[in-house]
């Protein structure tokens, strides 16, 4: 048999980053939390803006799904940070709402997303004015 037989649990080449390989349990965390968000917390659903499946809402609400989990989470934490200064009245304040757990979950969840969700719409008609 000549099948490469690398366990899938195999992560020594990204042991040292941060973002490790998605748990399944992460993925699932991420969807409820963009799903239906935290009531407790007052944290919005992702989607309510985001579109479900994170498909955005061209053009103002990016789309988030496909994204690299590490893109997701660093801009985030940007706007936590406050280096990241537009959008002060919605991404700057639910960013702070999140803890890290949350925005791994997250992260993890719209990277997933990229092998089935559709390509965001008209990326070649930016110019329609
Ligand atoms: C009330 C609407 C709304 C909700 C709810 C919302 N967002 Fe956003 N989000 C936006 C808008 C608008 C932008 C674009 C901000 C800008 O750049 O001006 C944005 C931008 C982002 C970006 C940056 C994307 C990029 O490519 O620049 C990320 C990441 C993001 N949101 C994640 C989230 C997550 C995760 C949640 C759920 C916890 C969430 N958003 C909930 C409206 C929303």
């Amino acid at each position: 048999m000549s099948r490469t037989s690398q366990p899938t649990t195999q992560t020594s080449k990204h042991a040292s980053h941060r973002w490790r390989i998605p748990t399944p349990q992460l993925v699932k965390r991420g969807k409820e939390l963009a799903e239906s968000g935290n009531t407790t917390k007052g944290i919005p659903a992702c989607g309510a803006c985001h579109g479900a499946g994170g498909v955005g809402e061209s053009p103002t609400v990016p789309y988030l799904a496909g994204q690299y989990a590490h893109y997701t989470a660093f801009e985030l934490q940007m706007w936590q940070r406050g280096f990241r200064r537009n959008s002060p009245t919605t991404m700057t304040l639910f960013s702070k709402l999140l803890d890290d757990q949350e925005i791994a979950a997250l992260a993890a969840y719209y990277q997933q997303l990229g092998a089935s969700a559709p390509p965001p719409a008209q990326r070649s008609d930016r110019h329609a004015d």
